[in-house]
């Protein structure tokens, strides 16, 4: 299979672009409407733009007919709401699948590494196109949060720890990490995901927002490393022992 990529994409699978004035705007994702949705911890979502059109975010490949995350149908009564956010979104002029606002509760190291997932932006999408990535625009300010990513799951020295300020933005491939946020405040935390088609569109705002990879990561303690580390084998471990005893109770097939 080949995928159109972006070459700012290639070394670190993330691009950093400039910091967006996030205090100029105002506070649009308190007024959107917000579904529960499990995922990576205690969240919600605002979808801005769906597979359909409708007030629900799950992934287009789960929709009759199934299709890949592109071609999003944005969601009138949210976007009605949120003119800055879906400016935002627009504003690489490419294509857009998923686009919304997710709202996650505060949480711990050790939570965020057990839901480290890869996301499944590239089903079903056809060889030769562009290859799906994900905008991340933190909303909120929260400077002591950091948005993990690990090329490997289980293996810390992988990690990278980006610091989620207001107005933070970076693209990352996060099919290709494993990705979580630790999110150390006392409210919510906001973050705009839009998914775009890489491409020369995409290119092109990279280059006029400053798009690089330099980074280095926040220092973390290696003791509190470790101990979250045995956390979530342990929790692993939980996990599939209380799976085993359903199966011995004849509890069928965990989903
Ligand atoms: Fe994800």
């Amino acid at each position: 299979m080949s995928y159109v990529k972006s070459a700012a994409l290639e070394e670190r699978g993330f691009v950093i672009l400039n910091r967006y004035d996030q205090s100029a705007d105002p506070k649009e994702w308190l007024d959107l409407e917000y579904v529960d949705w499990k995922s990576s911890g205690d969240t919600r979502f605002a979808p801005l733009a769906s597979a359909h059109g409708e007030l629900e975010v799950d992934g287009f490949w789960n929709h009759t007919p199934p299709r890949t995350d592109k071609d999003g149908v944005w969601v009138d009564s949210q976007a009605a709401l949120a003119p800055n956010l879906v400016r935002r979104a627009k504003e690489p002029g490419t294509n857009i699948g998923r686009c919304r606002v997710i709202e996650l509760r505060p949480n711990t190291y050790a939570d965020a590494l057990y839901n480290l997932h890869q996301d499944d932006n590239n089903r079903l999408n056809p060889d030769e196109t562009g290859w799906i990535v994900r905008g991340y625009y933190n909303l909120t300010d929260d400077p002591e949060s950091v948005l993990i990513l690990r090329e490997d799951r289980y293996d810390p020295s992988s990690e990278v720890r980006l610091p989620l300020p207001a107005g933070m933005q970076v693209i990352i491939d996060t099919q290709r990490f494993w990705h979580a946020t630790w999110h150390v405040g006392q409210e919510p935390r906001y973050s705009l995901i839009t998914s775009w088609e890489s491409g020369a569109a995409l290119d092109a705002y990279i280059d006029a927002h400053g798009g690089s990879t330099e980074h280095t990561n926040p220092p973390l303690d290696q003791s509190v490393i470790d101990d979250a580390q045995r956390e979530v084998q342990r929790r692993l471990a939980e996990r599939a022992e209380a799976l085993a005893e359903k199966r011995r109770a004849g509890g069928g097939e965990d989903r």
